[in-house]
């Protein structure tokens, strides 16, 4: 009998989901909720993509580097939108091998380069970099602190990131968190704010954007499209764990809806020199 993915550790659910993301029912379900194809695995759609490039001032020699990048989303897509340089870095190789592909298909391989890395530790030198991007990966690690003061580190001063994550508000029960927790990826709990966060690794946060509303909507039109395409998926991710992927995705809409989940976008500029 297989393990049922929701019994793996991140690590492998990640993998997993992105050689999945690749299919092309779930491609099209991509290209309908969040308006990409590159067999992405976060909420970011392409007018956030759009919002994005703008608060990095991304422009052609400007060198960004986009950390869980997993295969190539949004990453790819600053490159090809502005002409800027881009690094790719992710743990799982396999999804950066989808990246390499893509941005050959695309053109982009001047541009675009890839390493295998561990975000809380980024193998690069200090300020090598004008921009540091991530989508919902912040959310999926557990060294937070790690990652941004790593980030910080490989930014020149002035530089910029953005990222956005998936997130708990504060104020609510214990037991509606616990309930949030449950549907959230699987580092979403946070001790501290992320503006507290990032004053403490060296950022000055400058722009702070509440994407709940557009991540509700997106989340009502996955469960949607995955209850039409029903059948197809259960092929792929067996009967058992498309049931609980669904019931997941029902109990998703259901705490947005009550308010018990948010998902947010922050901007900041990396404070002092180096
Ligand atoms: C929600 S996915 C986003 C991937 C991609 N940016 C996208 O939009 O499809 C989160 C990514 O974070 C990566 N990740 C998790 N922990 C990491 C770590 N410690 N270092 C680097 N990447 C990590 C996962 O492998 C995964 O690809």
């Amino acid at each position: 009998m297989t393990t049922s993915i929701y019994d793996q550790p991140p690590m492998e659910r990640f993998k997993r989901e992105r050689a999945l993301a690749h299919a092309p029912v779930r491609l099209e379900i991509e290209r309908l909720v969040c308006g990409s194809d590159y067999g992405g695995t976060s909420w970011t759609t392409v007018d956030e993509a759009d919002r994005v490039l703008e608060l990095l001032e991304l422009a052609p020699g400007k060198r960004l580097l986009d950390v869980g990048a997993g295969s190539g989303w949004p990453g790819l897509y600053f490159a090809n939108a502005t002409g800027c340089e881009v690094v790719l870095t992710d743990i799982p190789f396999h999804g950066l091998v989808f990246a390499v592909e893509r941005a050959a298909a695309d053109d982009l391989s001047d541009i675009c380069s890839f390493s295998v890395a561990d975000a809380a530790a980024l193998p690069f030198g200090t300020g090598a970099f004008d921009a540091v991007s991530h989508s919902d990966v912040l959310c999926c690690l557990e060294p937070k602190l790690a990652a941004l003061r790593s980030s910080r580190r490989v930014v020149r001063g002035g530089g910029r990131t953005a990222f956005t994550m998936i997130s708990i508000p504060p104020g609510i029960s214990a037991a509606d968190r616990e309930e949030a927790v449950a549907v959230s990826p699987p580092f979403t709990h946070t001790d501290e704010t992320y503006p507290a966060m990032l004053a403490a690794t060296g950022w000055r946060a400058t722009d702070h954007i509440d994407l709940t509303d557009v991540f509700l909507d997106s989340s009502r039109r996955m469960q949607r499209e995955e209850e039409a395409h029903a059948d197809e998926l259960t092929e792929m991710y067996g009967a058992k764990d498309f049931a609980e992927r669904l019931r997941r995705r029902r109990a998703r809409v259901d705490i947005l809806e009550r308010g018990l989940l948010r998902r947010e976008l922050f901007a900041a500029t990396a404070s002092g020199d180096g």
